[in-house]
């Protein structure tokens, strides 16, 4: 009788295990992949995993990838436990913009794939612009990026390698961190430097701001969801040669269309209203182009196909962030400083330690003087710029906030004619520079940071 009784235990939790091992992993599996993330919560944010599909290098990487991380199974088992708080928050409705509160650090996730010394060398970047004219005129600016450290100046080079070595902790009290008001750096050499922001209240500083330390994500924080502005993912498109410039006014018609689409599109008759008006306006320019004397043969058909469908891609995603009450401003990058504060969040000027020592802001410490223009080869005079030895009075750490000052008889050895301007003519009317509002440097600040004797100079 017993032994028939464990005898019959044992069938049943083999067939137990028969039947619920595969439901086991393949539930594990649906969890881990990107449906789940997406399908689960689609209502909640769509415009995560389209901008995800549609603009990032990442778009292969699974979301658990960044999220999760790659850890062992009994690891990864607890951190999904703490997601199950999501489901809470599709309850009781989420907090827009969403924020992520549970993202992985970058030693499991980013540094699985990609390694701690990132930046190994300098690199020459250009950022292209397109004008909503007959055109599509382009304008570039050159810039030669000091990622992996400033030329001369300290004998220990800090790039952006130095950032992630786990040598600054960072205090801000906003959930994007788009706010930074107090940081300790240690330097190579072993001295910590504490730098505080001299315009905010001490009670932000020391309450309500949270600790974290720089990692990759600090900066990086939308390799997962790009969210650049509809005028950025269009000027990206002409730039990579998708969108052809051949066809006049294309870049103005497709920003109308944006700007005069203000109802979400998401069924499907508003679909098809909006991809007629997509092959209208490029059939339109396509006549057109061809038309001009100088023009180049048309699109092919399908050609135009493709674009149509990328164009309303692209289109709908925008549109579609924007009827969320949200643009793609509440999703600030921290890889630059134009749209949003990035590495002015730090090198602003406003950071100073007791004895006035400030976060380089000097444009040269992180890339070279930049270069707009609207050709595509670059001038030798800039070239050569880059091999000359910055004069010692440049590495003033507040050389910038005085520059404008001095006497400009000794400059034009190295700088050319020295006429301060924006109309890109030389290196100093550079509208890179004297042509935009700086509204994250503090050249106030930096000012104050001048020795008594030096400011009164
Ligand atoms: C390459 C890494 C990476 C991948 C892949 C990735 N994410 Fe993210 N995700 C991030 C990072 C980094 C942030 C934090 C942004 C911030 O805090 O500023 C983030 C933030 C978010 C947010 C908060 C809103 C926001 O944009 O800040 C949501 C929601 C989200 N991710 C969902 C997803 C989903 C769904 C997928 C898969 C379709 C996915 N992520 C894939 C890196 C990634
Ligand atoms: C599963 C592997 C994987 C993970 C995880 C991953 N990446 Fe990547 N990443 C790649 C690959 C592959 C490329 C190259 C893509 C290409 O060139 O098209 C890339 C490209 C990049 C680039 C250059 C392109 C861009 O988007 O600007 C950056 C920066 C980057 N990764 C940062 C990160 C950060 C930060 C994280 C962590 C949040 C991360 N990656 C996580 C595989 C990964
Ligand atoms: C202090 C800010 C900062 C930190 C921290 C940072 N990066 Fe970067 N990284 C940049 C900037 C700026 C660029 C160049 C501009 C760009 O690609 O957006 C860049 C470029 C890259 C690239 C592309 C390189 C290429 O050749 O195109 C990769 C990959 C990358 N970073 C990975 C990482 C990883 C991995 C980490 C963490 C170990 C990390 N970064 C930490 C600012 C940072
Ligand atoms: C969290 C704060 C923080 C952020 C964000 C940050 N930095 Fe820094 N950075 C520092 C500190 C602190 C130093 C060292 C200051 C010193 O010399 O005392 C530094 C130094 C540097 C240096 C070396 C300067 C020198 O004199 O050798 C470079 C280059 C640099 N940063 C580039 C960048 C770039 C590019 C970004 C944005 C992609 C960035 N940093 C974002 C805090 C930051
Ligand atoms: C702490 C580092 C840092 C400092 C200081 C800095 N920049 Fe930049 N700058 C960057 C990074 C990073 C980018 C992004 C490059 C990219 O996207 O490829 C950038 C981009 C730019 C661009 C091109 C962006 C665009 O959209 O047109 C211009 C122009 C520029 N910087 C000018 C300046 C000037 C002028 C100063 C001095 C007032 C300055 N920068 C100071 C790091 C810095
Ligand atoms: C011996 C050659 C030389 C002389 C003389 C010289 N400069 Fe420079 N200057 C440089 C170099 C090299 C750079 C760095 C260029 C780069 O990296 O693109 C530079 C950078 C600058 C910058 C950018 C600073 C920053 O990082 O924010 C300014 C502003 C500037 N110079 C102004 C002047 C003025 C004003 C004078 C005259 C009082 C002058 N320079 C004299 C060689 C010189």
């Amino acid at each position: 009788m017993r032994k028939r009784a464990i005898f019959f235990g044992i069938v049943v939790a083999v067939i137990a295990l028969i039947i619920l091992a595969p439901v086991t992993i393949v539930s594990w599996e649906y969890t881990n992949s990107d449906a789940f993330c997406t399908n689960a919560c689609h209502q909640v944010h769509p415009e995560e995993s389209q901008s995800h599909k549609l603009l990032s290098r990442h778009r292969e990487v699974a979301c658990v990838e960044c999220h999760i991380g790659r850890m062992d199974f009994f690891d990864s088992l607890w951190d999904k436990v703490g997601h199950t708080s999501h489901a809470w928050a599709m309850l009781i409705g989420y907090e827009r913009p969403v924020h992520s509160k549970s993202l992985q650090a970058a030693d499991k996730s980013c540094i699985r794939c990609h390694t701690a010394d990132s930046h190994p060398k300098n690199t020459l970047h250009t950022v292209e612009r397109f004008a909503e004219d007959k055109k599509n005129s382009s304008q570039a600016t050159h810039l030669v990026m000091r990622l992996h450290g400033r030329q001369f100046g300290r004998e220990t080079s800090l790039g952006l390698d130095w950032h992630t070595s786990g040598a600054i902790s960072y205090w801000s009290s906003d959930p994007q961190q788009t706010q930074i008001h107090k940081v300790v750096a240690t330097l190579p050499d072993g001295t910590q430097r504490t730098y505080t922001d001299i315009r905010a209240e001490a009670a932000t500083v020391n309450g309500q701001a949270v600790e974290r330390e720089l990692d990759c994500l600090g900066c990086h924080n939308r390799v997962g969801h790009p969210f650049p502005g509809p005028d950025k993912i269009l000027d990206d498109l002409f730039a990579n040669g998708t969108l052809p410039r051949t066809l006049p006014y294309l870049k103005q018609e497709l920003m109308n269309l944006y700007r005069q689409n203000t109802q979400p599109v998401e069924d499907r008759p508003a679909r098809e209203r909006l991809r007629d008006d997509i092959r209208q306006i490029l059939a339109q320019h396509t006549r057109e182009a061809q038309e001009e004397p100088s023009a180049s043969p048309g699109l092919s058909a399908e050609r135009l196909d493709q674009l149509e469908e990328l164009v309303e891609a692209w289109i709908v995603s925008a549109i579609n962030l924007r009827s969320h009450e949200m643009d793609w401003q509440n999703f600030p990058s921290h890889t630059g400083h134009t749209k949003s504060p990035g590495c002015l969040r730090c090198h602003s000027g406003r950071l100073q330690t007791e004895d006035k020592q400030i976060i380089p802001v000097n444009c040269t410490t992180c890339h070279s003087i930049p270069l707009v223009m609207k050709g595509r080869s670059i001038p030798t005079y800039f070239l050569e710029q880059l091999d000359l030895r910055k004069p010692r009075d440049h590495r003033d750490e507040t050389y910038l906030a005085i520059h404008m000052d001095q006497d400009t008889e000794s400059c034009d050895r190295c700088h050319g004619a020295i006429d301060y301007g924006e109309d890109d003519k030389s290196h100093c009317s550079n509208s890179g520079c004297h042509g935009r509002e700086w509204k994250y440097l503090d050249l106030e600040a930096v000012r104050a940071a001048l020795a008594p004797a030096e400011a009164g100079q």
